[in-house]
């Protein structure tokens, strides 16, 4: 099977009331230990690289690493671009093999995000990409961009119709309080449902992306804590927040901050135990099993796309 694109994945989410998990890879433990649990549960899965990934492991390694997963697997998997920020970085992704890219103009006005979104979606629609858009912008961090919580902002339905309309994007990130990291909340977590509703009404069958979707899990930020993180305060999406958006349009969960709180925890703990270890396998193959076991339930308790394969 070649690596495909989102559109099967997401008609069968949307109708079965689930949701596929996005996870962001940028080296070779990361994609074994997700692609390993998506294989065990048979599960679609998305595998997504933000700009920063893209510099940090190059086009091409991650392209046969992840071709090298989709033979070792046998499963759908579709290569996303994550926060496309350009037209270019768009175009080479598409033309380098991604099924899939996002083109985050959500810090533009909804005029200029049109304008670039429609320029992606025309682009990636000639070569069979997919496209997803993004209106309302999260807090928190990615790559070189923080966006502090007083500039974000939740979406306007109001905008929804005529932004899906003209751009012709294919699924549509929304903002409903979450954000990046593994701080996400300060107090008691709450998203705004209402406004993932209301989306829905407005464009019914179509999906929706939820970004920041990580539920900071405490095993992990304890076992950073205990071996010299200082991460009090961290905080993530409930698990039942997250089942709640995959039972209504969600199609696709944003999870990266999961997955370095589980590889750097288990690294840590490894190495603060055996101080003299000096062998990468040695503590990196803990840290792969560790994101295998994050990944497997994710996808059995969360996403609810086990077996749809
Ligand atoms: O949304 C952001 C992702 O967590 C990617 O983060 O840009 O630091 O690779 P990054
Ligand atoms: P987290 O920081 O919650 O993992 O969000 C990741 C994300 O949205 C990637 O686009
Ligand atoms: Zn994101």
């Amino acid at each position: 099977m070649p690596i495909v694109t989102s559109t099967e994945m997401f008609k069968k989410a949307y109708e079965g009331g689930y949701a596929i998990g996005a996870f962001n890879v940028n080296n070779m433990e990361i994609i074994q230990g997700i692609t390993e649990a998506a294989k065990e549960e048979n599960a679609p899965l998305i595998l997504q690289v933000s700009a920063g990934a893209r510099k940090y492991a190059n086009h091409t390694y991650l392209m046969k690493l992840i071709e090298a997963a989709v033979i070792e697997t046998g499963l759908p998997i579709c290569l996303h671009l994550d926060h496309g920020d350009t037209f270019e970085l768009c175009k080479s992704c598409i033309d380098g093999g991604f099924t899939s890219v996002m083109i985050d103009g959500s810090h533009f006005s909804l005029t200029e995000n049109i304008k670039l979104t429609k320029q992606v979606v025309d682009y990636a629609h000639d070569k069979g990409v997919v496209v997803e858009g993004e209106l309302g912008r999260l807090a928190g961090v990615e790559d070189e961009v923080n966006v502090s919580a007083k500039d974000s902002s939740y979406t306007d339905p109001d905008e929804v119709e005529e932004f899906v309309t003209k751009t012709g994007v294919d699924s549509l990130a929304i903002a409903i309080g979450t954000s990046h990291g593994a701080f996400k909340f300060k107090g008691q977590a709450s998203l705004r449902f209402d406004i993932l509703e209301e989306v829905q009404r407005r464009l019914p069958g179509f999906p929706i992306v939820l970004h920041g979707a990580s539920s900071v899990i405490p095993e992990f930020v304890d076992m950073i804590n205990t071996y010299g993180g200082k991460m009090s305060g961290a905080q993530g999406v409930p698990e039942d927040m997250l089942r709640k958006a995959a039972s209504l349009a969600v199609c696709k969960i944003n999870i990266d901050s999961d997955l370095r709180l589980a590889m750097t925890g288990t690294v840590r703990k490894y190495l603060a135990e055996d101080p003299a270890e000096f062998d990468p396998r040695k503590y990196l193959g803990p840290a792969r099993e560790a994101i295998k076991q994050l990944v497997k339930n994710k996808i059995v308790n969360v996403l609810g796309c086990n077996g749809r394969a």
